[in-house]
């Protein structure tokens, strides 16, 4: 925490013992499905207090700062699963026109407004947040308009045409552009995010060439050790510079071990085959190493006991929850597991989500402690997710193009027009312009920053 949100923190934990006779309790009990619900609308409500997008000089899609484009992305995913788990349809005008508004000009998640600084995981997120709305059957944009499972397919064929095999024998960057920090490093996110997209557009359109892709995303991150079969851990990622990704970064998140868990629960759920149940069920072990070996509370080990935990690292969390309910719904082997892990970490939700002046503002940290002074969209997210995918098993699994889902999609989206892609790698003539806009804005805002400084 930073010194001055040490004294908000402070503030208004000062404010909530003045307040405490005032508000109603935050409290729910598994077995109490309306209290569920009760609690699961004041989490909601508390992530929807970050959202100003409809406000003058704000942007439709985007949440204050200092919340990136990509958790939107997540967050809007959020909601959808509080739409379609609780079956309220309150934010769905919002969640519909967020979703819409930031498609960008090519309708393949990259505006121009994020594109000097996208990477390939952002682009990633808003591409699940269509294809949760694909699989969800959340009502399609008109007919002649680009539909959820357009969208999704046109962020995968955009990530697929960076595949980049001029180093480390394969693999995605995490960045787009060169100019970016993270270029030189091939992470799980990135890659992740491309076997968990392609994984589930191959169980929607039942078009294996998406799981050609799965498998060769998946050796790739096997083969410099981000999957490590071992232990079924996905490590962090790796640097091309100097090693050729030879060595991991060890870091683990939350976020990637689920996007590859759920990835092989959508494949083995499509496929039938043994190797990805046997993955799934290993990957499940392994994920363990997030929920406290006695309590069984999940947690962010990489950084929450060190309490260093960044604004994009504090909603990884949300992410991981949704990736464990969709894997119960999927491979319901695995539902007793996780649904003991999602109630167990709900129940202290319930003790962590007692803060702010609204006496519902969630914490970070849900060992039991109260709420611990932390608050912000991404501990809105995760708690909300960790409380809805309690009632998961309640609620039909992902449709597909063959039993429910209706949105209409097309093998070449985001490559048939253009730009077919925006890397620097194969820019074309047409782009070039774009790209030199690009370098001037950088350049200008460089400057900006220059004069600012001094
Ligand atoms: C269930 O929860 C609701 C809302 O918190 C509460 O009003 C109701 O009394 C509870 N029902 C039981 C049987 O405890
Ligand atoms: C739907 O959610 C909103 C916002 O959380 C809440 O105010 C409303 O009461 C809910 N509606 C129902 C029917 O539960
Ligand atoms: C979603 O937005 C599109 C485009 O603005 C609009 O045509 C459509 O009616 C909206 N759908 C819903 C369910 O709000
Ligand atoms: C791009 O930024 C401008 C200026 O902030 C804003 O008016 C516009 O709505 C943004 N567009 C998108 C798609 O984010
Ligand atoms: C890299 O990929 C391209 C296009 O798929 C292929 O033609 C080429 O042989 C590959 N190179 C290596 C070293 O694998
Ligand atoms: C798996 O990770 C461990 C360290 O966590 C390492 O010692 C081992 O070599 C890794 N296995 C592979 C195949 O990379
Ligand atoms: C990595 O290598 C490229 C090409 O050799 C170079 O342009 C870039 O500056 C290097 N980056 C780092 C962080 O060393
Ligand atoms: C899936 O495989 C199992 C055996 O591994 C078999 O019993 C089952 O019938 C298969 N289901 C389908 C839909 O192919
Ligand atoms: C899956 O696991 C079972 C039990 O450990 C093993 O017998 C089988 O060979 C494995 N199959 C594949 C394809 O990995
Ligand atoms: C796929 O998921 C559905 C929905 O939960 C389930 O009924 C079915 O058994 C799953 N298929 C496999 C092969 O596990
Ligand atoms: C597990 O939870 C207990 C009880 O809340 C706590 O004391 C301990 O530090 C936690 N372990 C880790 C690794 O965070
Ligand atoms: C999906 O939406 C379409 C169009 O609104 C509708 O006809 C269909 O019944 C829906 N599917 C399910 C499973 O509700």
């Amino acid at each position: 925490m930073k010194i001055y949100q040490y004294f908000l923190s402070l503030i208004f934990l000062l404010s909530c013992k003045a307040w405490k006779s005032s508000v109603s309790a935050f409290y729910f009990d598994l077995d109490n499905y309306t209290s569920v619900v009760d609690a699961s609308e004041l989490v909601a409500q508390g992530l929807m207090d970050y959202y100003n997008g409809l406000d003058y000089g704000e942007t439709i899609g985007m949440f204050t700062a200092p919340y990136y484009w990509w958790e939107a992305g997540a967050a809007w995913t959020c909601m959808l699963d509080y739409w379609f788990i609780l079956q309220n349809d309150t934010y769905n005008t919002l969640i519909n026109q967020s979703l819409l508004y930031q498609t960008g000009e090519y309708n393949n998640y990259i505006p121009l407004n994020q594109s000097t600084t996208e990477g390939n995981d952002d682009q990633a997120f808003w591409g699940i947040a269509a294809m949760t709305a694909a699989e969800r059957n959340f009502t399609n944009p008109p007919d002649d308009e680009p539909q959820w499972l357009y969208l999704a397919q046109a962020v995968f064929n955009t990530m697929a045409l960076r595949w980049d095999n001029t180093t480390c024998g394969g693999g995605l960057r995490w960045q787009i552009f060169a100019w970016n920090n993270g270029y030189d490093y091939k992470n799980s996110v990135a890659n992740g995010a491309l076997f968990h997209l392609s994984a589930r557009l191959a169980r929607y359109t039942a078009n294996n060439s998406y799981v050609d892709w799965s498998v060769k995303v998946y050796d790739w991150m096997k083969s410099i050790g981000l999957i490590n079969e071992t232990w079924w851990f996905v490590y962090d990622g790796a640097n091309i510079n100097g090693t050729e990704c030879e060595t991991p970064e060890y870091l683990q998140w939350t976020y990637n071990q689920g996007l590859v868990l759920a990835g092989c629960a959508y494949l083995y759920n499509y496929t039938n085959e043994t190797l990805w149940y046997n993955r799934t069920m290993k990957f499940l072990e392994g994920s363990s190493v997030f929920f406290n070996s006695t309590t069984g509370v999940m947690y962010e080990a990489a950084c929450q006991g060190a309490g260093s935990c960044n604004t994009d690292q504090r909603s990884f969390k949300s992410s991981f929850a949704r990736f464990l309910g969709l894997t119960a719904q999927l491979v319901p082997e695995t539902s007793d597991r996780i649904l003991s892990w999602l109630n167990i970490s709900a129940y202290n939700v319930a003790q962590s989500c007692t803060g702010g002046t609204d006496g519902h503002t969630c914490g970070l940290n849900w060992f039991n402690i109260g709420w611990d002074g932390y608050y912000g969209l991404g501990e809105q997210m995760s708690a909300l997710e960790v409380v809805l995918n309690t009632q998961i098993l309640h609620r039909p699994a992902p449709y597909t193009a063959f039993d429910g889902g209706s949105s209409k999609g097309n093998g070449s989206a985001g490559t048939e027009s253009h730009p077919t892609n925006l890397s620097p790698l194969t820019i074309d003539r047409g782009d070039k312009a774009g790209a030199g806009i690009i370098t001037a804005v950088v350049g200008i805002s460089l400057i900006a920053a220059g004069v600012f400084f001094f």
